[in-house]
């Protein structure tokens, strides 16, 4: 696997999606340890951005519970009919939230975090097998670029996911 990642100079946010996804496929070919695999994406994401916060929430049993992160300690269970995290669980659909003094409901981990995006991960079958979630320290830092560059790389990670025993699949 690569042990560096390479991040465009730039500040177009597309581009540095469509240089780090193939990097991103490379860093999880050959591993088959889920958490590891969704650490180093976590790791990732933080460093090509320098986003706020990004982590995982995998349903387990009845609840979404944090799995691998980057950035401050956040809240470890969230039931499904909460937050924007459970939001993007119940609606199967990407959540951009510009502000999040305004989404009712919103779950405050830090008070720093001022605007998220919530994308949903499915399994198989069509079930949410888990959420990414991103803060900002910004309001209204997520628009579609976001949605569209960190959805093809959730593609990367339901590639890598077996549903039944919440670890990586084997190859
Ligand atoms: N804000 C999220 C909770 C997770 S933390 O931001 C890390 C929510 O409302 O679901």
């Amino acid at each position: 696997m690569a042990e560096s990642l390479f991040v465009p100079k730039v500040a177009n946010r597309q581009v540095i999606y469509e240089d780090i996804a193939p990097q991103i496929q490379a860093l999880v070919e050959g591993e088959t340890d889920l958490v590891a695999n969704l650490a180093n994406i976590t790791a990732a994401l933080r460093e090509a951005f320098g986003f706020f916060w990004v982590g995982f929430y995998l349903k387990k049993e009845n609840q979404l519970v944090l799995s691998a992160f980057q950035g401050s300690i956040a809240c470890t269970r969230i039931d499904f009919d909460k937050g924007v995290c459970g939001h993007c669980y119940t609606t199967k659909q990407t959540v951009i939230v510009r502000d999040v003094e305004e989404f009712d409901g919103h779950i405050a981990c830090s008070s720093l975090s001022k605007s998220e995006i919530v994308l949903p991960i499915f399994d198989k079958s069509g079930e949410v097998f888990g959420v990414l979630d991103v803060d900002s320290d910004k309001f209204a830092d997520f628009d579609e670029t976001d949605a569209k560059g960190l959805e093809k790389i959730m593609k990367i990670v339901e590639g890598i996911i077996c549903p039944h025993t919440n670890t990586a699949k084997h190859r």
